[in-house]
């Protein structure tokens, strides 16, 4: 088991990693009063292969309230029908909600427990690779609107993560890959000896050797740790954590979410770093070093079929980052030396965008 932890004055948590560790749980609830509920707000899929292995750590007033699986479920629709379920449940202010499943339950039940009552405790416990590497840790949490990805939101942090390994064991290859994305990119933007230790592991890695997922979680989540410790509200060094997304959530806009959001970063970054390649700033070489280690983990280099660039440039304009009309980009001069820019023209991003085109 490993720990490490968000050191955020009085909102510090743990996040605990490895194997059958859901069964600290008890503890983590501990915190709350005998009679307050837990409600476990799940994703469907996750509900039915893992369900009865978490409740088993729940106290018996637990509830659970499932959602539908995929993207759509943040919506603010959903987030009003969960509310009502919870006041239904007379949820009063000591319930503690367990976000159960992927990025986007921990993105939706997080804001969910962010605005009801004005805020009720929420313990994150992903199962997804996306989500333990990089969704569930920094207290990030929102739904999408119509005009784009994660455009409401709050930050508010979890009491605790919760990383039971073993609840990854039943992703797909796809949703695997999709989490070493986000992986890579943390390899890219802070740490580079991380970039090397994926290819040295690759083949552990893609067979879910026990301690290498285990390692590989904790590396990604101490990154995350120290860069959320610094920066929890975004007004600077975690921006370098959008590396690779304006790209990738326009293209997840435009796709209407068929690409996995670790599948989109994988294209944004390849996108991106041909943009920093071509300013002159990232050397060639390690450009070619993330690609092919984002190939080696089978993640996509092309789109599923050609998008114009000019609806690409037009979704990147929707992006959250955005300060006034210039689109924020965070390039890399150099591996671990990420820069936020906001004159990237649309001539160049179109150039780039060449490189994702199918063929
Ligand atoms: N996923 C990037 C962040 O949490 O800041």
């Amino acid at each position: 088991m490993r720990s490490v932890d968000v050191a955020l004055g009085e909102r510090s948590y743990s996040i605990t990693i490895g194997p059958g560790v859901a069964n600290s749980l008890r503890a983590c609830l501990q915190v709350s009063p005998s009679a307050s509920p837990v409600v476990v707000l799940a994703d469907q899929t996750v509900a039915n292969l893992h369900l009865a292995a978490l409740t088993a750590s729940l106290p018996p007033n637990s509830a659970v309230l499932p959602f539908a699986p995929g993207e759509t479920a943040k919506s603010l629709t959903m987030v009003e029908h969960l509310c009502e379920r919870l006041a239904a449940l007379h949820a009063g202010r000591q319930t503690v909600i367990l976000a159960f499943g992927g990025g986007v339950a921990g993105d939706l039940a997080g804001f969910v427990a962010a605005v009801y009552l004005r805020g009720v405790r929420f313990i994150q416990v992903p199962t997804t690779l996306l989500a333990a590497v990089d969704a569930a840790v920094g207290g990030k949490t929102g739904v999408n609107l119509a005009a784009g990805k994660n455009l409401v939101g709050a930050f508010y942090q979890p009491l605790a993560v919760v990383i039971d390994t073993d609840f990854l064991k039943t992703l797909s290859k796809r949703d695997c890959a999709a989490g070493l994305a986000e992986s890579v990119k943390h390899a890219a933007v802070r740490d580079p000896a991380l970039l090397t230790w994926h290819a040295d592991h690759a083949d552990a890695i893609l067979a879910r050797d026990s301690d290498n997922f285990t390692e590989l979680i904790a590396r990604n989540c101490a990154i995350k740790a120290d860069v959320v410790a610094r920066d929890e509200r975004e007004t600077g060094l975690r921006a370098i954590l959008n590396h690779g997304h304006t790209i990738a959530h326009a293209l997840e806009h435009l796709l209407n979410y068929e690409l996995r959001h670790g599948e989109c970063v994988a294209l944004g970054m390849q996108v991106e770093n041909e943009l920093s390649c071509t300013r002159g700033w990232l050397p060639r070489p390690d450009a070619e070093r993330i690609q092919s280690l984002l190939q080696r983990f089978d993640l996509p280099t092309h789109l599923p079929r050609r998008l114009a660039p000019a609806d690409i440039w037009t979704a990147c304009q929707m992006d959250k980052k955005n300060r006034g009309a210039a689109v924020n980009f965070v390039l890399l001069r150099g591996l671990a030396d990420p820069v936020r820019v906001a004159d990237v023209t649309a001539a160049e991003v179109e150039r780039a965008l060449e490189i994702i085109q199918p063929p």
